[in-house]
C-alpha cells in the first residue's frame, strides 16, 4: 500500500473512496456541509438515518453519483475534538478499514481540521494509522483471501492545514515531512510486530542478528556487531549466558550503532529484552502462561526496528541499540535454582526463580551498555513482569527512572507519540526483598510489588547514568484488535523511541 499526500482540494478527488473525519455532530462541520450541499442534502440525511454522531469508530457511507468525481464518501467518526494523538492515528486506521470493506483501490483521506493537536502531528498520526490499520500477520495462512489487500494507495489531503502555524508558534513541519515521518514510524512498528508474531522456532537469537545486519546494510549511518557466546563469556556476561544455557540455539549479543553526519550532541542507548522464548526454565510456566511467550523479545523487536526509522528520519544524536538474545529453556544444561552467578559488573546473584530471567539478561546488557557506549541517556524496554500488567492493565507500560528530568522528557515523548506510559516508583523499602544470605542479591522478591522489585534489581546495575526502564509486558501484545492496534504483537514503544531519538 502506497501512502502519499497532496494539497489539492479533496472535493476534486476521483478516488474510489473519499474519507472525511468528523468530530461529533457532522452538521456542525463546515467541510461536511460543503459536501452535503454538493450532494443535495443526501449526506447529512444519511448520517441522520444511521444515527452517525461522529463518535470514534463510527462510519457512514454515501454515494455521490454524478455530484462529485469520487466513487463513495465515508464519514469517519473521530470522537472528541480535544482528541489525543492516539485517536488521530485511529482515524487513519478506520479510514483504511472502510476502504478495505468497500474494496476501494484508491482512498483519499481528508486531514482532520479540528483538533487540540498541531496540524503536523495530525498528518503524521493519520499516516501512521492507515499503515498500522492495514497490518496483518498472514504469512502462515493458507487461505490467501484472508491476506487480501484491496487498498493500493491512500492519499492524505492536507489543504486545510498547509502553512498554518503550530500552537507553540513554531512553523509546522510540512505535510510531506510529517506524512513521511509517520510512514517511517509505522513501517518500523509493523516490522517490530512481524518480529514479535514470528514463532520462536524461526525468530531465534541468530535470526535477530541477521535482521539487525539487514537494517545496517540499508543505512550507511548504521553499523552492527553480533557477539557469540565465546565473546560474551570473555566479557564476563555470566548472568546472560546462564539464561540461554538450556537452549541448543546459541545466545547472541547484538549491538547496533547509528552515527550522525555531524558531531553528536549526546549519546542515547536503547536496550531491549530479547528472550526469544521464555518457558520459565526449571521454574516452569504452566502451559497457559507459556503459550504466548514468543513475545518475550518485544523490547528487542522495538529497539532493533526503531533503528531503521531513526536512520531514515535522521538524528543529531549517537544512538546505540543493544539486545542480549537467548531462549530460557529446560535441559540438562539449563541453569538451576540455587545457582550463584557472578554478573559482568561483579555482583553475585542467587537464583531463586529461573522465570525471573529477563532481569538477568538485562543486568549484563545494561552493564555492557554503560561500559561500551557511555550513554548520556540509557533506556531499557522489557516484557519483564506480569505484575506490571496487574498494576496498569494491558495497554499501559510502566516507566521507572533514577532521573526526574529524563523521566519527564521520556513521558513527554510518549505523549507526543500517542503511546500510554505511566510512571511507577522505585520504592527503596522493597529492596530488602532482593537480599540473599549467600550472595549480594537474589533474582526474585515476594509477590507484592513485583514490577518494582524487578526495576530495583535492574537499578543495581546502573552506575551514575540517567536511566529509564520501561516494562511493556502489558501493551507488547493484545488479544483483540482496536483502532490502529492489531491482534498479536503491537510494536509498542517504537513510536516513542523514534520520537525521543529524532527530536
Ligand atoms: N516474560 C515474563 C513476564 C511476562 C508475563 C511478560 C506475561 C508478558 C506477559 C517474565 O520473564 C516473567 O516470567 N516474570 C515473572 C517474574 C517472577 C518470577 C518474579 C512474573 O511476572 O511472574
Ligand atoms: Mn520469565
Ligand atoms: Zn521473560
Amino acid at each position: 500500500m502506497e501512502i502519499t499526500y497532496t494539497t489539492s482540494a479533496p472535493l476534486k478527488s476521483s478516488a474510489d473512496l473519499l474519507a472525511i473525519p468528523v468530530y461529533g455532530d457532522p452538521a456542525a462541520d463546515t467541510f461536511v456541509k460543503a459536501v452535503d450541499e454538493a450532494l443535495g442534502g443526501r449526506l447529512l440525511a444519511q448520517a441522520a438515518t444511521e444515527s452517525f454522531k461522529g463518535k470514534a469508530g463510527q462510519s457512514c457511507i454515501a454515494y455521490p453519483g454524478d455530484a462529485l468525481p469520487c466513487g463513495a464518501i465515508a464519514l469517519i467518526g473521530g470522537g472528541d475534538k480535544k482528541t489525543t494523538n492516539a485517536a488521530s492515528r485511529n482515524i487513519g486506521a478506520y479510514a483504511y478499514k472502510v476502504g478495505r470493506r468497500l474494496k476501494a483501490e484508491n482512498v483519499a483521506l481528508v486531514l482532520p481540521a479540528y483538533t487540540a493537536r498541531t496540524a503536523d502531528s495530525v498528518g503524521q498520526m493519520v499516516a501512521e494509522g492507515t499503515i498500522l490499520g492495514s497490518y496483518k500477520f498472514s504469512k502462515y495462512l493458507s487461505d490467501k483471501k484472508a491476506a487480501e489487500q484491496p487498498v493500493a494507495s491512500i492519499t492524505i489531503h492536507g489543504d486545510r492545514h498547509v502553512g498554518k502555524k503550530s500552537k507553540k508558534g513554531g512553523a509546522p513541519r510540512t505535510l510531506k515531512a510529517s506524512v513521511n515521518r509517520g510512514a517511517s514510524i509505522a513501517a518500523a512498528t509493523c516490522h517490530a510486530r512481524d518480529m514479535v508474531n514470528e514463532p520462536a522456532e524461526f525468530l531465534n537469537p541468530t535470526e535477530v542478528g541477521n535482521i539487525a545486519k539487514a537494517i545496517a546494510k540499508k543505512h550507511a549511518s548504521v553499523s552492527v556487531k553480533v557477539l557469540g557466546e565465546k565473546e560474551c563469556e570473555k566479557l564476563g556476561m555470566t548472568m546472560f549466558l546462564a539464561v540461554g544455557r538450556g537452549s541448543d540455539r546459541e545466545s547472541k549479543l547484538i549491538h547496533m550503532t547509528y552515527k550522525p553526519a555531524k558531531k553528536a550532541k549526546k549519546v542515547i542507548t536503547f536496550v531491549g529484552k530479547g528472550v526469544t522464548f521464555d518457558s520459565g526454565g526449571y521454574s516452569l510456566k504452566p502451559s497457559g502462561a507459556m503459550v504466548d511467550m514468543k513475545i518475550d523479545m518485544s523490547g528487542c523487536a522495538a529497539v532493533v526496528s526503531s533503528m531503521d526509522a531513526i536512520a531514515t528520519i535522521g538524528s543529531p544524536y549517537e544512538i546505540h541499540v543493544i539486545t542480549a538474545c537467548c531462549e530460557n529453556l529446560v535441559s540438562g544444561k539449563a541453569y538451576l535454582l540455587g545457582d550463584v552467578l557472578t554478573s559482568m559488573d561483579g555482583t553475585s546473584v542467587e537464583i531463586t526463580n529461573t522465570d525471573a530471567e529477563g532481569r538477568l539478561t538485562l543486568g549484563d546488557a545494561l552493564t555492557y551498555a554503560q561500559q561500551k557506549t557511555k550513554p548520556d541517556e540509557l533506556f531499557d524496554f522489557a516484557t519483564l513482569t506480569g505484575a506490571c500488567m496487574v498494576a496498569l492493565g494491558g495497554h499501559t507500560a510502566g516507566v521507572f527512572s533514577n532521573d526526574e528530568k529524563l523521566a519527564k522528557a521520556w513521558l513527554k515523548s510518549a505523549d507526543n507519540a500517542g503511546e500510554d506510559m505511566w510512571r511507577l516508583p522505585l520504592t527503596k523499602k522493597l529492596k530488602s526483598q532482593l537480599k540473599s544470605p549467600i550472595a549480594d542479591m537474589r533474582n526474585s522478591g515476594e509477590r507484592w510489588g513485583g514490577a518494582i522489585t524487578a526495576g530495583l534489581f535492574l537499578e543495581h546495575f546502573i552506575k551514575d547514568t540517567a536511566w529509564v526502564h520501561v516494562d511493556l509486558a502489558g501493551p507488547a501484545s493484545v488479544s483483540r484488535e482496536s483502532g490502529s492496534t492489531m491482534r498479536g504483537g503491537t510494536g509498542f514503544a517504537v513510536a516513542t523511541i523514534v520520537e525521543h531519538a529524532t527530536r
